[in-house]
């Protein structure tokens, strides 16, 4: 059911303060400020060495996020793959590591090869799945569920927003258990978190300007998106959702690769989104920024008041969010992410919620 929505994707991204509200409220105590993972981990943070994050598509970028947050929080080593290339590559996992896997539908070819593979080199396997009767839930022996009801849309939109929000509390316990983070630090970040679902309300406040940005993209061949920090496995994101939806030609980088290859491309007809928070490394971005604005780039900046203010660029659209603490921006710049996406696909009139080609649980290798 469509509630009063155009598209299920449309409810979806409407849906996710609530859903990852509830996925919060699995995770963390707010009364006492501590993370609680909802079942009992079957090894100790203390002596994991390495993990290693396994998924496809969407779900692979919210294990990228969260190898930044697993490093920065809980100073643990995190390799991330593909599945399609992590079962194939024969990655030397140890007894004893810890092997995630993340996936919407928990149905996902590759995603359940490559645990399988892990579980059979001896490492822990946790799968963070939407679906708990799904086969990588059933086969993992750590499962962490999102709570983020069925997701209809093909392009997945509440599950990546709730597998974040999942990650996040993880690499927070992760964190405490290897003595990295004190109690201050843990519940000044439980704060963080409790913060996310209203702070994402907010963001969904931006649509009608969106609105008016998407016909503009619409009319583009090429879209660029770049990131620095967590806001670059979101920019991967935001150019999935946009080829998915709209079927336009759109590429996610590192914002300091631009001058590595990419920048060749700029041009007036070559909308550029920046994703930038007011961070650490703002000021890196806004010199990419200014690189692409010399050469006639438009520029779409997402960032809050603060970022705004010290971004003085000519030819730039500023898509202002709201203010909150870095680290776990990404849940939040996943909202205009991606309605951005999808308003540009409703201008061209493509079909949302079954786009061409494309399978909502890709079963088959
Ligand atoms: O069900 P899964 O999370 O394992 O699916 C993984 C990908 O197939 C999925 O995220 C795909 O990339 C979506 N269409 C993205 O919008």
């Amino acid at each position: 059911d469509k509630a009063n929505y155009r598209h299920f994707m449309a409810k979806e991204i409407h849906e996710q303060p609530e859903v990852v509200g509830h996925t919060l409220a699995r995770y963390v105590d707010m009364a006492t400020e501590r993370v609680t993972m909802p079942v009992k981990l079957p090894f100790d943070f203390k002596n994991i060495q390495r993990v290693s994050i396994t998924a496809c598509g969407t779900a692979s970028y919210a294990g990228f996020v969260a190898k930044y947050w697993l490093e920065r929080l809980a100073r643990l080593p995190v390799e991330l793959d593909v599945a399609s290339e992590f079962r194939y590559r024969e990655a030397p996992l140890r007894k004893g590591d810890l092997a995630v896997f993340i996936s919407q539908s928990g149905e996902t070819a590759d995603t359940l090869a490559a645990l399988r593979y892990a579980k059979a080199q001896g490492a822990y396997t946790l799968s963070v799945v939407n679906v708990p009767t799904s086969t990588i839930a059933r086969e993992s022996e750590v499962v962490l569920p999102t709570l983020a009801g069925p997701e209809i849309g093909v392009a997945s939109t509440k599950a990546f927003t709730c597998q974040l929000m999942v990650l996040a509390s993880l690499a927070v316990a992760a964190g405490k258990a290897r003595g990295e983070l004190s109690d201050a630090d843990e519940a000044k970040l439980v704060h963080s978190l409790v913060e996310i679902p209203r702070l994402m309300s907010e963001a969904l406040t931006t649509e009608p300007h969106i609105e008016k940005l998407a016909r503009e993209i619409s009319k583009s061949r090429d879209v660029l998106y770049l990131g620095r920090g967590t806001s670059y496995p979101l920019a991967l994101e935001g150019a999935l959702k946009l080829k998915e939806i709209s079927y336009i030609h759109a590429e996610g980088y590192a914002a300091g690769e631009l001058k590595h290859g990419p920048i060749a491309l700029i041009d007036e007809h070559m909308p550029v989104v920046v994703i930038a928070p007011y961070d650490k490394v703002f000021e890196k971005t806004v010199s990419n920024m200014q690189e692409v604005a010399a050469r006639g780039g438009k520029i779409i900046l997402m960032t809050d008041a603060r970022g705004a203010a010290e971004a003085t660029i000519q030819s730039l659209v500023t898509i202002v969010m709201p203010d909150m603490g870095a680290t776990f921006a990404p849940m939040v710049y996943a909202v205009p992410v991606q309605l951005l996406a999808y308003h540009t696909a409703v201008v061209m009139g493509t079909d949302v919620d079954q786009p061409r080609n494309l399978a909502k649980s890709v079963t088959v290798e």
